[in-house]
This record gives C-alpha cells, structure tokens and sequence, in this order.
C-alpha cells in the first residue's frame, strides 16, 4: 500500500515539522487539474469493494468532544473494519496519530482518515465570535483569525474544520446568530472569503492548511420564529438575492467542502435536495469538493417526513448529491441493499468517493497519512504568545461603542477609586463564548484582571458581582449597591452565559437575563457614572439601558484576551472602531428587522394611521447596521461624483472627505450603499456595496474613492435573470446606514451580467 509503505516516513516526520505563520494568498484554488492525482484515486477506487467505498463516504464522532446526540459508541471498531473514512471530534497529535495508526494497519487499503473538527472562532487560542470579529469590518484581521486557528487545529492532527458558517442571520431569537457576519449580504460575502481564505491558506499539500467547509446550505439562519432546526420557507427571490451569495463567494474563494443545512427548502430537507445539490452546486456552480451533511441529518429526513425510512433517507441524500454522511451511519447500512435493487447506482458512489479521495490527496495524506500529528509541533504551536496578541488585537477591534454620553469614556487610568460590578467581572468560562471547542477558556483573562493591570497604583478596585448571570438571586444587589455608591466610576459587566447562544440557544426574550436588568436599574440609581459592558453572542433589548446608562460598550464574548481588550478600550489604549454588523432591535416584537428591508406600499408616517408602523414602538431599530462610536468625531463633507450617468460598462467615482474633527486618533469604516429606486421587482431601501475602514489622525482629512461599476447594481430581475436595469440610483455614504450624506446617478442601459 502506498499509504502503508510510507509509515516509516513518520518517524523522520515525527523529528520536527517546520512551518510559518505562512503568507496568506487572497486566492486558494486548490483543485487545477492534476493527472498524478486522477490517476493515483482511479487505480485505487478500482480496488476498493462497495463496503470500502461506502466507509470512505461515512464520517462519525469519536468520543473526544459531543456536539450532537449520540449514535455510535464503536467508532474505533468501525475504523478498523474500514467502515470509516473520517472522524470528528477528535484532536490532539496524539489522539489523532493513535487513530490513525489503527486505521492504517487494520485496514485492507489503508486510506487516510480525515479528521474534522469544529474550528470556529480560534482552536486553543480562541478569538472573538465570529459576530463580533465581523464588526471589526476588518477584513485581514478575520483572514489572520482563521490563518491561526488553522495553523493551532492543524498541529493538532486536524485537517478540515466545519467552518465558517456563512449564513445571513436576521433573527437574534436563533442562537446561531453568533456563528456568522451578521446581516448584510455584501459583507457576509467578503467576510466568507477571507474565512476560507485563512483557514485553506495557499497551498493545501502545506501541513498547517485545512479544508474549510462553508455551512449550513442553505438558509439555515432563517428558521421560523428564530427557533433552530425550524422549518424555512422563503421566495426563490430571497433565497438568490440574500441567502446564495454567501456561498457562492466561499465557493470562488475555492471553498473545500460544503455542509448541508438541517432545515428544509421549498418542502424538501437540504440534506436531500437535488435542487441545491445538484442542480446548483455541482451543475450551475461548477463545485469541486465534497458535500457533506450536518449531523444525522441523513436520518432526520424520517422526522422531516419526506421519506419513509432511513433506507430511503440515504438514497434521497446521496442521489441528491451528499457525498459524506455524518454521524448517520445510513449510507454503511442501507446503501449496499439500495444498489442492489438498481435504486442507487454504483457510479453515483464513485463519484462521491473521488471527491474525498482527491481532498485526501491534495492534503498530502497519502503521501503521510501522519503529518498533520505531530506532537513536538503542537507543543511549539498552541498558544504561541504571537497568536495571544493577536487575539487580543482582534478582539479590541470588534468591541462597538453604543453611547458615550458626556465623554464618560475614556476612563483615566488614575481614577481613585473604580468600582467593577456584575457577573462578568471575574467570570472566566464564558468569556470565550460559544462553540469555543479546543478553546482554553481555562486561560482566560477576566475583565478583572485585564482592568487591574491596566490602571494606576493610585487606584483602588472596588468588586461585586451583583447577581449571577441567569437565575432569580438579588441577594448580591445590596453589596453590589454599597460598593457603587463608594466609587467614582462603575464599570458594570454584563451579559449571556456562553452557551445561551449557538447551536440550539434560542430564546424568545432578549433581555439581559435573569435579575441583570434589576441590576442595572439598582446601580444607575446610584447616580454615579456607570459603564455597562455587554458580553453577549446576539443582540439583545436593552431599550431602558439605552435610554438610561451613561455608557454603554458591546463587547461581546471575545476570548482568552477578553479582559486585557476590554480594559484596552475603556482606557483609550485603542480607540473603538468596531460597527454593528447587525441591527439592535428595540423589543423581539420588531424582529425581524434588518437595514435593507423593502419600503412597503405604505411606508411609515407618523401622521397617517393607514401606514406600516407600531401602535406601542417606533419602527426604527435601537442602534442600526453599520452603527458604533468613537472617542473621537468623524464628519463626513463634499461628497463628490465625476459624473451623473453611465453605460454598462463605465464606471463612476465617488468621492468623500472624512475629517477627524475630535480629539483623538482613530479608525473608521466609511460605507458606501445605493439604492435602486425603481425595479422590475421592489428593491431595497439601501444596500452596502462598498466600505472602508481607515485610519485618520486627529484633526486630519482623508478623501475616500470608491468605484462604481454596473456589478454593483446588479440584482435577480423580474424574470430571474441576473442583471442591472436602467433608471435613477441613489448613493449614500456615512458612519452608519442611517446617517448618511446623499448624491445620486442615471444607469442609461439595462444588460445581463455574469452572476458573481
Ligand atoms: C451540528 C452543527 O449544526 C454543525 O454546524 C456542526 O459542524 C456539526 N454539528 C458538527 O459538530
């Protein structure tokens, strides 16, 4: 066997592997045409029989880690039988070399198994939710997140990761909100790039790159009432225009793997939907790599009600295209009678199992099934003090500043006495938020600890926790008071446990839970300067909060360096830069509310009864898309056009003057969205197109240029067909979606484009 002869090749391996940070490509395209690998997975699948072919289509849990129900306590005994061709859950060099090891020798071929893993927001270093690391709209620094997570998970004996999860989320009931970039189609995209990017890096044959897998297809984020594994049901309209794009991008970014959604799609279970599958993924898209489904979700189809039993399940998923069955075991059980009966065809298998095969093989693994478990490179590789820093850099860029009122922020590190109060002052385990895997919470810093090393020795740290983070105990209200009153400012922190929001996490009341809000209104009547900072996976109502607390600072769950970045902003060590990639809802009946919803028949106005709008609630959302504060002051002048119409092919350039007019340095992310004001079908009232983000020292300008062109403009018309239509456009560019300043332009022709 290829792979069995080359074992020996370990132990030179196993004397140290050697690798960088690696320069991260804007472009990993790792499937041009390779005749050595055609060759190699042909003549090997003519030797497997239909029960190994099967187990290379079939990817069970170790025991390691759960991240689902339980349904097969044998998976050692079934990679040894070849019954398996990859597992997940499982990680560690030596965890992973074990395994593999058995797996080689056991087994008739001895083909490589594939481990995955949940790699979502960091591996042992963990780095903010991807909701939070979304807000810092900083492109490089979320590529650099993944390239490290990468590069920890790989040392590990990891060689795919489930992620990143690119579902547009507009609901923050579903807990899962906290997996993805928020709302916005535009940014969803970029943000699925850099992803795969990072953690495919430029070369997969490189043993600290990893597949990526973009999940959940599709439309997994818009279950009904925001409760996961829901039941969707959208327009083909909406699933083009807002949910695809995502995907698509991934998929030009040269995304390894896709997952199936839990959900159905127009009546039919993505995990069995030829339409998507087929139809898109492989046909109209071109789709290089495997298809895997989400956990048992082969099986689940016999709840869903689509088939009769789980023998119909497996032929429905893998004739629709499933190429990898997760956690079901259908595929071993069910398949083999299936191609008996002519109701599979055997050829179908085959071309499931070169996809795999070529992934494992663009890896490196059957050149050394073992190079990824190395455990003098783990050693050297886990929580590296650069990867700390860098956690911590990205978690202070995704915190977003809320309200400041009267500049009670930045704290002065001399503050005499300040007074830390609540739940997360010295909470370690939810710091890291959800999904946080191999994540070292253990290693955390708290707030406490990252606010102690960061004021002076004439300050004096008052503490309290107030209350717990969930649960009807006030009987820490009466300390929590006494120390506030004692101080001179309060820090207040706040916030979700870590597993409140992910997978199976939806709630249907978006306060602060527990007796926080309590809380809160208990410590604002002290009348002292109160800073409330939030620790949160999704947005939540905190509508007396705004109306009510000085300050208030989105923090989010942000990692191992959550204190030392939390103190990094409240002390004007970093000036907040970070924006709201999702809107803050004034209450969950406004939900769902989004920046780019349509404008009705009826659009709102207050003076007329007959209009879209509340009896009990505005209709505008608590803080909008785009929206966060700074220590300083941006104003936004002279928004210029060179020209006020164009072709299909011309191109216009926008022009704005940002100035720091306020006293500090700092970023801002400049957005750029435009608005269609007539279509064939109804149009948004304004979509991100273009952003940003830079630096400008205080009292300095910068002119800002970006280039429209008609792919901007672009939509699925009437007919479907992709394309731009004649007529009037508006552009708006601003600090948030909602303060903007205006200019506007003529499409003189309307045209087909090439889909993105
Ligand atoms: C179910 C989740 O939906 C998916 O995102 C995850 O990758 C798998 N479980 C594996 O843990």
């Amino acid at each position: 066997m290829q792979a069995k002869s080359l074992i020996l090749l370990l132990v030179l391996v196993m004397c140290g592997t050697t690798f960088s940070f690696g320069k991260v490509n804007k472009k990993s395209a790792p499937w041009e045409k390779d005749e050595k690998m055609e060759k190699f997975v042909n003549d090997l699948l003519a030797k497997m029989t239909l029960e190994e072919k099967l187990g290379q289509l079939t990817l069970f849990s170790s025991s390691w880690d759960i991240t689902g129900p339980i349904t097969n306590n044998n998976y050692v005994e079934d990679v040894k039988k070849g019954k398996v061709g990859a597992i997940f859950n499982a990680y560690s060099a030596d965890f992973t070399y074990r395994l593999q090891k058995e797996n080689i020798e056991n087994t008739r071929l001895g083909i490589p198994l594939l481990f995955g893993y949940d790699v979502i927001h960091g591996h042992w270093t963990t780095f903010p939710i991807p909701l939070a690391e979304s807000c810092s709209w900083d492109l490089e620094w979320i590529e650099k997140s993944a390239r490290i997570a990468a590069i920890e998970a790989t040392s590990e004996g990891l060689h795919w990761t489930f992620a990143p999860m690119v579902d547009i989320a507009r609901d923050p009931r579903w807990g899962r909100i906290a997996e993805g970039a928020g709302e916005d189609i535009y940014l969803g995209c970029e943000i699925a790039k850099a992803r795969v990017n990072g953690f495919q890096g430029d070369d997969l044959s490189k043993n600290n790159t990893m597949l990526a897998c973009a999940k959940h297809y599709a439309a997994y984020g818009v279950a009904q009432a925001g409760r996961d594994y829901s039941t969707v049901d959208i327009s083909n309209r909406e699933l083009w225009g807002t949910y695809m794009p995502p995907f698509k991008a991934a998929l030009n970014a040269g995304v390894a793997t896709f997952m199936t959604s839990f959900n159905e799609l127009d009546g039919t279970p993505c995990t069995g939907n030829d339409y998507l599958l087929d139809d898109v993924l492989r046909k109209k898209w071109g789709f290089d790599g495997f298809v895997v489904t989400d956990y048992t979700s082969i099986m689940e189809m016999t709840e869903h009600g689509n088939v009769k039993d789980k023998k119909e399940a497996g032929e429905v998923a893998i004739n629709a295209g499933v190429d990898m069955d997760m956690q079901s075991g259908i595929f071993n059980d069910y398949l083999p009678k299936s191609v008996e009966e002519g109701k599979v065809l055997e050829s179908r298998i085959d071309q499931a199992v070169i996809q795999i095969l070529k992934m494992k093989y663009r890896l490196g693994l059957f050149e050394d099934p073992f190079r990824y478990s190395n455990v003098k490179r783990a050693k050297k590789t886990l929580m590296k003090p650069e990867f700390i820093e860098a956690s911590r850099e990205l978690a202070k860029r995704s915190i977003v500043l809320l309200k400041n009122e009267n500049q009670v922020l930045p704290l002065n590190k001399d503050i005499k006495k300040l007074a830390l109060i609540g739940p997360y002052v010295k909470n370690r385990r939810d710091l890291v938020g959800t999904w946080s895997g191999a994540g070292k919470w253990e290693k955390a810093v708290t707030v406490y600890e990252g606010i102690e090393k960061a004021v002076s020795k004439n300050t004096e740290i008052l503490y309290a926790e107030g209350s717990k983070l969930f649960g009807d105990d006030k009987s820490g209200f009466e300390k929590a008071i006494a120390t506030a009153e004692k101080a001179d400012a309060v820090v207040l922190l706040v916030g979700e446990p870590h597993d409140w929001s992910g997978e199976a996490a939806s709630r249907t009341n978006l306060e602060l839970p527990g007796v926080q809000p309590e809380l809160v209104k208990e410590i604002v009547k002290t009348g002292k300067p109160v800073i409330m900072v939030m620790m949160n996976g999704r947005p939540l109502t905190i509508d007396w909060e705004a109306e009510n607390v000085p300050a208030i600072v989105e923090a989010w769950h942000l990692g191992v360096q959550a204190g030392p970045a939390i103190a990094d902003v409240l002390f004007g060590d970093y000036n907040p830069s970070a924006k709201l990639t999702v809107t803050f809802p004034r209450s969950v009946g406004q939900i769902p509310i989004y920046y780019n919803m349509k404008h009705t028949g009826r659009p709102m106005d207050p003076n007329q009864k007959f209009t879209s709008k509340y009896l009990d609630s505005p209709n505008t959302p608590l803080y909008p898309f785009g929206y966060g504060l700074s220590y300083t002051k941006f104003d936004y002048s002279n928004i210029q056009l060179d020209k006020t119409s164009m072709g299909v092919n011309g191109q216009i350039t926008v022009k704005v003057t940002v100035t720091n007019s306020g006293k500090y340095d700092g970023e801002e992310v400049v957005q750029l969205y435009i608005q269609d004001l007539v279509g064939s079908v109804t149009r948004p009232v304004k979509e991100l197109k273009h952003f940003e983000k830079l630096f400008i020292a205080k009292g300095e300008s910068k002119v800002i240029e970006f280039k429209i062109t008609a792919e901007d403009l672009a939509f699925y018309r009437k007919d479907m067909s992709y394309g731009v239509e004649a007529g009037d456009f508006k552009i708006f560019v601003g600090t948030n979606s909602v303060d903007v300043k205006e200019a506007s332009f003529r499409l003189t022709q309307s045209s087909i484009l090439p889909e993105k």
